[in-house]
């Protein structure tokens, strides 16, 4: 911060203070650099049409940008869901779960989602995010331990953060890292935290062996099987379930912001668990409860998953198909099998002349740049959601078809690539 001149007052003196915090910051200056040169791309104003597009500036593109990974989100059978909840419960609960606002939906909700989940129980949070941030300071705090992998989700980190625990913050996907920490850790309750599906970057935990770590240090899985759920194991039953290590985690987090058509998170677990949830994790207490249309199109999507146990089949086969002839093209992309196809770009001004690239060619896809993701692995998120028909599928791989030839620089981004210079 700059000393004036000039004797400022006490309140320019805070203008000026908040000034360097809200405008001269870093973030700020790449948000501000990349407008001026016209590849901003984020906040765009995106409207559905049907199952699989989205207007953008009046254009209709095809949405491969977004985590519908079941094709649930237009479905009217969930439509039809949401609508009779709201004639029967309307807008709101206007009211914490522990006051006014438990339904008989949420009950069905949570016990539909624990049966099909192999727990005895199950609590639904207003979203994912305040899940993890209440639930992991309910079950540890600072005499405790807490690992995380490095790679986790924000808001496991947040929820690490405000649990006031010793963080212990272990390499992405390192077991033997894990159990090293472990090892040195007297803590009295030892919390690991990972993700099932790494969102950035595609890659399964390594879950199996992470669950014989803990158990071997005493330590409790924490799984946030948020991208999981919906897709991975039998019918969908998520990573626990892939590993057959369910009984072995005791706390199962995921959402409903991605396969299941809504917004929301859930917990699963012993009933004690539950319970415990219910007076202690402060995001829940201290918070509206899911809106019954929220909760109805959850419940919609997963009673479809149950009758449609080979959705999440055709998800993972699609994206399998799709990351082929991706590097067929020389595209980068990672999430082996799972349902995500990150295409690595490298380079933050890159991968937004990339989007906007392939705006312009019909495909909407989600850039993930540094500090989102490290630097120099700048990317795209995109996904195929099994409601794609087979001439979409072919249009949006003729869009990459046609933008590797345009960007070279773009694809074949390998490890040893020099560091690109973007012209303007
Ligand atoms: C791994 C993971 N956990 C938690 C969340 C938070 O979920 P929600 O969007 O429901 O708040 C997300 C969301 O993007 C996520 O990717």
């Amino acid at each position: 911060m700059q000393t004036p001149a000039v004797l400022e007052t006490p309140r320019e003196a805070a203008d000026r203070a908040f000034q360097d915090r809200i405008v001269d910051n870093a973030m700020m200056q790449r948000v501000h650099e990349a407008r001026e040169r016209g590849l901003y791309p984020y906040y765009a104003e995106q409207v559905p049409v049907g199952s699989n597009h989205v207007e953008i500036d009046g254009r209709r593109l095809l949405q491969l940008g977004s985590s519908n990974y079941l094709g649930l989100a237009a479905d009217r059978r969930v439509w039809e869901r949401v609508v009779s909840a709201v004639a029967e419960n309307g807008t709101s609960c206007t009211s914490s779960r522990l006051l006014t606002g438990t339904r008989p939906l949420h009950h069905r909700l949570e016990r539909r989602l624990a049966a099909f989940l192999g727990k005895p129980a199950a609590l639904v949070f207003p979203t994912g995010y305040l899940a993890n941030i209440g639930t992991i300071p309910a079950l540890v705090g600072r005499h405790d331990a807490v690992f995380y992998d490095a790679d986790a989700h924000a808001c496991v980190y947040d929820g690490v953060v405000l649990s006031g625990a010793t963080a212990h913050r272990f390499r992405h996907n390192d077991v033997d890292h894990l159990d090293e920490l472990l090892a040195k850790s007297a803590a009295p309750r030892k919390l690991i935290v990972i993700d099932s599906l790494y969102s950035l970057n595609g890659d399964l935990a390594p879950l199996a062996e992470m669950v014989d770590v803990g158990d071997r240090h005493g330590a409790w899985m924490f799984l946030d099987d948020a991208h999981g759920i919906g897709v991975l194991g039998p019918g969908g039953r998520g990573l626990s379930a892939a590993c057959d290590v369910t009984d072995r985690v005791p706390v199962i987090m995921g959402v409903f912001s991605k396969s299941f058509a809504s917004t929301g998170g859930f917990i699963a677990g012993s009933a004690d668990l539950i319970d415990h949830l219910r007076f202690n994790a402060r995001s829940y207490l201290f918070s509206n409860a899911i809106a019954p249309a929220q909760a109805a199109a959850a419940l919609a999507s997963l009673e479809i998953l149950e009758a449609e146990p080979d959705l999440p089949r055709r998800a993972l086969d699609l994206a399998e198909r799709a990351r082929g002839r991706l590097r067929a093209m020389g595209w980068r992309c990672g999430g082996d099998g799972s349902q995500m196809v990150p295409i690595v770009i490298g380079d933050v001004m890159l991968a937004f002349r990339v989007t906007h690239a392939l705006r312009d060619r019909g495909v909407n896809v989600s850039p993930a740049v540094w500090p989102g993701v490290p630097k120099g692995k700048d990317l795209l998120r995109i996904g195929f959601p099994p409601s794609l028909s087979e001439t979409e599928f072919e249009q949006a791989l003729l869009a990459f078809a046609k933008v590797a030839e345009a960007i070279p620089e773009a694809r074949l981004a390998d490890e040893s690539r020099p560091k690109l210079r973007v012209a303007g």
